[in-house]
Parts: C-alpha cells; sequence; structure tokens
C-alpha cells in the first residue's frame, strides 16, 4: 500500500532561540503544509469555537496567544472582535509568523520567550492562548509558563490552553511509538503528557474554576477527510522530530534517518487500517481570581 504522506527526508529549519529544547522544525513546510491546516481542522473539531471560557470581551480589552507561530488562531479570532482589541502574539521564531500583509494595526508580533514574559505586561490581558507546546517546555517551564499566564492577566481574566494528549487506541505500531516517544522526550526532559497535568499547573499558580474538556481526535482513512487531516497534522509532526532524534543516534529505535521514516509511515498507515484509531486533545481554562 502506498501512503500520499511521506515528506522529504531532507534536514529541516529548526529555530535559533538560544536555550530551547524545542523539537520541531521551523521552516515553510510546517507553517504551510502543517500548522495552517492543523489549524482549520482543529477549528472543525471544536465546533468553530476559538475561545472555550466564558470571557466578554469588551471594546479596548488585550488578548496574547503564546507560542502563535503562523498566528492562524489569533487572526481567526481578531476577524470576530472589534478593532479596538488589541491583539498580541508571541514566539520564540519569527520565521513562522504571518507577514505584515496578512495582519492589521491592532495585532503585534514579538519574539520572546513564555517563560520570561515582558517585566511591563502584568495585569494586562483579558485572555491568554496557549495551543499546542508539548514539544517545548520542561515540567519546570511548564511552571514558569503558567505562573507568567497568571502575572500577565489581569484580575477576572482567563487563560486558554489547548494540547496534544499521546492516548492514542489504535494498533501495536502506535503502543510501541508511544513508548519511543517516553523514552525520548524523558531523554529530553521534556513532559510528553503536559495535557495530563496543566489543570493541576493552573491551579497550583492561583487560578480558580479551571475547567478541562476532552476533544476526540479520530485519525485515519476510515474517519473521512478529518481523519486524513488528522492523520497527516499527527504524523507531520512526530516526522518533524526526525532530526532531533537522530542527532541523539536514533536513541536505539532508528539506525537510520530511512529507519525512522519507515517506522512513521508505518504508523500513519496503521491508523488508516485500523478502524477507531483515535487520540485526545486537552483544552483547558480557568480564571485568575
Ligand atoms: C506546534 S507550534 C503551535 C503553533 C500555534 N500555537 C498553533 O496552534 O498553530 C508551537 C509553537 O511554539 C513556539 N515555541 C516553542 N517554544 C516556545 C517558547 N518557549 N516560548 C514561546 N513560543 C515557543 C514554536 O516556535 C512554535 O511556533
Amino acid at each position: 500500500m502506498s501512503l500520499t504522506v511521506t515528506q522529504s527526508s531532507t534536514e529541516r529549519t529548526a529555530h535559533s532561540y538560544s536555550g530551547s529544547l524545542y523539537l520541531l522544525p521551523s521552516d515553510d513546510a510546517e507553517r504551510q503544509s502543517r500548522l495552517l491546516k492543523q489549524h482549520q481542522l482543529y477549528t472543525r473539531l471544536f465546533s468553530g469555537r476559538l475561545i472555550f471560557p466564558p470571557v466578554s470581551l469588551s471594546s479596548n480589552e488585550e488578548i496574547l496567544d503564546i507560542g502563535t507561530g503562523p498566528g492562524a488562531w489569533l487572526c481567526d479570532v481578531r476577524s470576530q472582535l472589534p478593532e479596538s482589541t488589541q491583539i498580541y502574539g508571541v514566539d520564540i521564531e519569527s520565521r513562522l509568523f504571518p507577514s505584515y500583509k496578512d495582519i492589521s494595526a491592532n495585532v503585534h508580533l514579538s519574539v520572546c520567550s513564555a517563560t520570561s514574559l515582558p517585566r511591563y505586561w502584568s495585569s494586562k490581558f483579558a485572555l491568554v492562548h496557549q495551543r499546542l507546546l508539548i514539544c517545548a517546555y520542561t515540567r519546570d517551564q511548564w511552571t514558569k509558563v503558567v505562573n507568567e499566564m497568571y502575572r500577565v492577566l489581569a484580575p477576572g481574566g482567563y487563560a486558554q490552553l489547548i494540547e496534544f494528549c499521546p492516548d492514542y487506541v489504535s494498533g501495536p505500531k502506535t503502543a510501541s511509538h508511544v513508548l519511543f516517544l517516553e523514552e525520548f522526550f524523558r531523554r529530553k526532559g521534556l513532559l510528553l503528557r503536559c495535557g495530563a497535568h496543566i489543570a493541576d499547573m493552573l491551579e497550583n499558580a492561583g487560578f480558580v474554576d479551571v475547567t478541562s474538556e476532552d476533544v476526540v481526535m479520530k485519525l485515519g482513512k476510515c474517519a473521512g477527510q478529518d481523519g486524513v487531516a488528522a492523520r497527516n497534522a499527527t504524523f507531520g509532526a512526530w516526522k518533524g522530530t526526525k532530526d532531533a532524534v537522530m542527532k541523539v543516534g536514533g536513541m536505539g529505535y532508528f539506525a537510520t534517518g530511512e529507519d525512522f521514516d519507515k517506522v512513521l509511515d508505518d504508523l500513519a498507515e496503521e491508523w488508516d487500517l485500523v478502524e477507531g484509531s483515535h487520540t485526545l486533545l486537552k483544552v483547558v481554562y480557568g480564571r485568575k481570581p
């Protein structure tokens, strides 16, 4: 069986932010072929909801998108809010940012790490959003980021976090890929199961009314167009870790880059063949009292 999801095995372009452990590439393929399509998929899976908490955004409010990347969430939110709303996006890599022609004067993008947001942003935002930083933070960094969210939110403001959970239901190849991911993330010091900890982290930081919602993401051809889109987005993310995995010698799982590609292709094929393959997205939000 031939799959249409195979990507080129040439080296990808990584971020250049000093000290960051972020695993995924920051190149045009990541931006165009994966993140923008993934945003459209997630918007469909969330039935169009971009903002989950019951936050009322009146004129002149300010909101922040952490790890904004191509700014797809931020641009869609902007189209639903008055022009007087000021929308900020931060990321460690400006290469992924939307081009100036796609943003308006009320959008402000800057390069900085979520672990240390500008000091002068205290008690500023009505909403802070962060989506898909699973490949970025150690446990300590997660704590720092959640504390930073608390600091920059105005009283009554909400933090909203959305994460991919590798709680797959599929076949044996998927199960063994999860074992590999657990080992690889442990070695890198990253928190693979961050989704399971976010609610506690929010409460420990002082957030109240913390609410969690799991959204099922079906994977593979059996689940139709969205299943194929979810397969490609998920497979594409794990494929994007190739340079980082091979840099540490393949961890005993992959002798060569070709082995890595083959295992990933087999994973995507398993999702196509095993009906009911799925995993979860976790949406968590909480209010700063
Ligand atoms: C998987 S992408 C998700 C992009 C966007 N949030 C979305 O949902 O489409 C993760 C983004 O987080 C950024 N990132 C990684 N580490 C970061 C950090 N410490 N602070 C801010 N952004 C970071 C990456 O450069 C990348 O753009």
